[in-house]
């Protein structure tokens, strides 16, 4: 169905950041200026979004182990049903995007959305700076700035996404989550200067009062925010065997990937 959008709200997670730069670079090719919902934080995932009924959404996740994080499901599941236009987005740290991209698919159709756009861009991995560094660069926002063009365009035609699309390399059942990585961090005391930056981007409140050095490793989702995020590098990853698999995890994926994206056929102006 071609839509009359209304309004446009961008709805998001990114604990390490990646998530939303392409979110904002796709949401600059819609050409729109939304309404923006950054669900990272424990707080923000408790308030109600109302939406309007053609109004257009963004939804964009990170990839956590071949799927969707667990409180994509929470956010999304959380939304008013209609049919409303929709493009999905996940960001992945070179690695692969798995299953992630048709769980997002499947979650919107379970709220009755029309799936206009897909599309899963790379980020610098939350555990390296290898894998997926310093991405998205700039040729990556450009990319997604021009999918937000093809977005915009697929609103005035009929055509959505086919689940077949997003389904090409993804298993359906979805592969189950990986085992829970329990992290073991360490802080260099004298580099820790107790600003509380770590505590207070972690997306599940995993600081135990507030201290930088207790974390409850039952509600950690191990998203590396805490890590990422500290501007002395007073954090780092200590677990050998830990360290070992994402080295080697670099070293198989070593390649550049490219975005990808689904967009309807011909789309009068996606190129120009
Ligand atoms: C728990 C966890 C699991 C991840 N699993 C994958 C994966 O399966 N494939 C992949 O390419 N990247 C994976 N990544 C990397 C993230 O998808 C990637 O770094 C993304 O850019 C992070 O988004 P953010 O910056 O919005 O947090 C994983 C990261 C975490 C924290
Ligand atoms: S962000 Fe870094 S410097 Fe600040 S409290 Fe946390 S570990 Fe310490
Ligand atoms: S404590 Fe765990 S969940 Fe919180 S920011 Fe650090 S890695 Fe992420």
């Amino acid at each position: 169905m071609a839509y009359q959008v209304i309004r446009n709200t961008l709805i998001y997670f990114s604990p390490t950041g990646t998530t939303r730069t392409i979110a904002k670079s796709v949401a600059q090719g819609v050409a729109i200026n939304p309404r923006e919902f950054d669900l990272t934080l424990p707080l923000e995932r408790e308030k109600k979004i109302y939406l309007e009924e053609a109004e257009f959404l963004l939804l964009a996740f990170p990839v956590h182990g071949g799927r969707l994080p667990p409180m994509a499901r929470e956010v999304v599941g959380a939304l008013p049903r209609g049919r409303r236009p929709v493009a999905a987005v996940v960001v992945f740290g070179n690695v692969g995007y798995g299953d992630a991209l048709l769980e997002l698919y499947d979650l919107c159709l379970s709220r009755d959305f029309e799936v206009k756009a897909a599309g899963a861009f790379v980020g610098e991995h939350s555990y390296s700076h290898v894998l997926g560094e310093n991405r998205p660069n700039e040729a990556d926002r450009e990319l997604a700035r021009v999918f937000g063009v093809g977005i915009r365009q697929s609103l005035f035609c009929s055509w959505n996404i086919g689940r077949e699309a997003v389904s090409r390399d993804a298993l359906s059942p979805y592969r189950p989550y990986p085992n829970k990585i329990k992290l073991n961090f360490m802080i260099r005391p004298r580099s820790c200067e107790v600003c509380r930056i770590c505590v207070h981007s972690c997306p599940v409140g995993a600081f135990v009062g507030g201290d930088p050095k207790k974390i409850d490793f039952e509600k950690c989702i191990g998203c590396a925010a805490c890590v990422k995020l500290c501007p002395n590098k007073a954090r780092k990853f200590v677990d050998d065997d830990f360290l070992d698999d994402i080295a080697l995890m670099a070293a198989n994926h070593n390649e550049a990937k490219n975005p990808v994206t689904f967009l309807p056929p011909n789309l009068p102006e996606y190129f120009s």
